[in-house]
């Protein structure tokens, strides 16, 4: 008998044969990564240009991350919340104290994080604001994503998001993004409890709103006693230039949700945060998760936050984004391939020069693929660029010109 041979095209066959058909991948199998590089099973490396959608700011197997984790797994992984554990606690001091809030409630995912914050300000709306019971309404911005529960989809406004997984949860409305007008005008229903927004769309193509909205987000929901949920899920720690991209505009959110880089790609590990006023309207046996708050993941969290603010990761996602957008709009000036660049710090997108249903975004990710490095089109024609934020200034300025060298195979003439 031939001895089956453990490559691509086997282990791509598996999937397709025992999984189930929900992710549409890049045809390439990794199976190591160690800072921004990761190696497929033929041992070729790439360059990580998506980071597992911004978890993995830290770069893939950070030692200190993988110490934390190695050193808490053998002492002790889960306790459930019904009993206290050693590690819990110094986590929520650091993780509070490091982003300015009162209180943080932890849970897993970042759609888990995204339903603590709509079951805390609707709480909140009932306790605090007086709103008529079953009556208050949370605000969302077309195009947001924030992940595939039930309540997710119901505040989407995309088709493949949320088509055939009726009946949706009532109470959710939509405005359009970047439009304060808008938003002001829905404010003033007093069954208005919040408005959750992310300061940068990241799945709808890292879709930047115009300087001073997310500070006119926060001056609206003073002015009509709204809550600010500010989902950082994908743009929180770093990712685009400041530890929060709310810092940008000193437009501090009521609520906070964080996932993603918050184990460093990891663990999947989330969390909201609130000052007391807000967190203190959920009392014992109300919301929780058997994993939320598990002593390993609050060991990997830590890690993972400290070396955002040891390695100023926030700063290098800076300095390097300009460089990222710098050469990519000089090539675009000139392009018949890309359209647009846009994006802040180190979360970037190229708008395709084609129709959103047109494959050329997916011809030019399997090019970089070729050529050395992966990247996903997001809705349509647009690829994001989110490279770990541990890249240096040379492996940048190396990527840059392997997607400019393959964007040129594109070229019209
Ligand atoms: C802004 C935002 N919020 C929430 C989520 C959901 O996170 P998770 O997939 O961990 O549930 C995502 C995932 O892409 C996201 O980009």
């Amino acid at each position: 008998m031939k001895a089956k041979v453990l490559d691509t095209n086997h282990f791509i066959a598996l999937e397709n044969e025992y999984g189930a058909h929900n992710y549409h991948p890049l045809p390439v199998v990794l199976s190591k990564g160690e800072g921004v590089f990761v190696w497929d099973v033929e041992g070729k490396k790439y360059y990580d240009f998506l980071s597992a959608y911004s978890a993995v700011n830290q770069g893939h197997c950070h030692p200190k991350i993988i110490a934390a984790l190695n050193d808490q797994a053998a002492r002790l992984t889960l306790t459930s919340r019904a009993f206290h554990n050693d590690v819990l606690g110094t986590y929520e001091q650091y993780i509070t104290q490091l982003f300015g809030y009162d209180k943080v409630l932890p849970m897993n995912t970042g759609v888990e994080g995204g339903e603590t914050a709509n079951k805390l300000a609707r709480k909140w709306g009932y306790l605090k604001k007086q709103i008529p019971e079953n009556k208050a309404r949370i605000i969302f911005a077309n195009g947001n994503f924030w992940g595939r529960t039930l309540a997710a989809i119901s505040s989407s406004d995309d088709p493949s998001s949320y088509k055939d997984f009726g009946p949706y949860m009532p109470g959710y409305d939509l405005i359009p993004y970047n439009d304060l007008a808008a938003l002001e005008n829905e404010c003033k229903d007093p069954n208005v409890c919040a408005f959750m927004v992310e300061p940068i769309q990241g799945e709808a193509g890292v879709v930047v709103p115009d300087e001073g909205y997310l500070a006119g987000v926060r001056s609206l929901c003073d002015k009509y006693n709204v809550l600010f949920i500010a989902d950082e899920v994908q743009t929180g720690i770093a990712r685009t230039g400041k530890m929060l991209a709310t810092d940008y505009e000193e437009a501090r959110p009521d609520v906070l949700i964080l996932g993603k880089a918050l184990s460093g790609g990891v663990f999947p590990v989330s969390a909201v945060l609130a000052d007391d006023e807000v967190m203190m309207c959920i009392k014992p046996g109300e919301h929780g998760s058997t994993f939320g708050g598990n002593p390993l993941a609050c060991k990997i969290a830590q890690a993972a936050l400290e070396i955002v603010v040891e390695e100023d990761l926030a700063s290098k996602s800076y300095d390097l984004g300009m460089l990222f957008r710098e050469k990519l709009e000089r090539y675009a000036a000139t392009s018949s391939v890309v359209r647009l660049v846009r994006g802040k710090g180190l979360l970037n997108a190229l708008v395709i020069n084609d129709t959103p249903e047109s494959d050329t975004a997916w011809n030019i990710c399997l090019a970089l693929r070729d050529n050395g490095l992966l990247a996903k089109p997001t809705h349509g024609n647009i690829i994001r660029f989110a490279p770990p934020l541990v890249i240096t200034e040379d492996e940048l300025l190396e990527a840059v010109q392997l997607i400019i060298n393959t964007l040129m195979l594109f070229e019209k003439n």
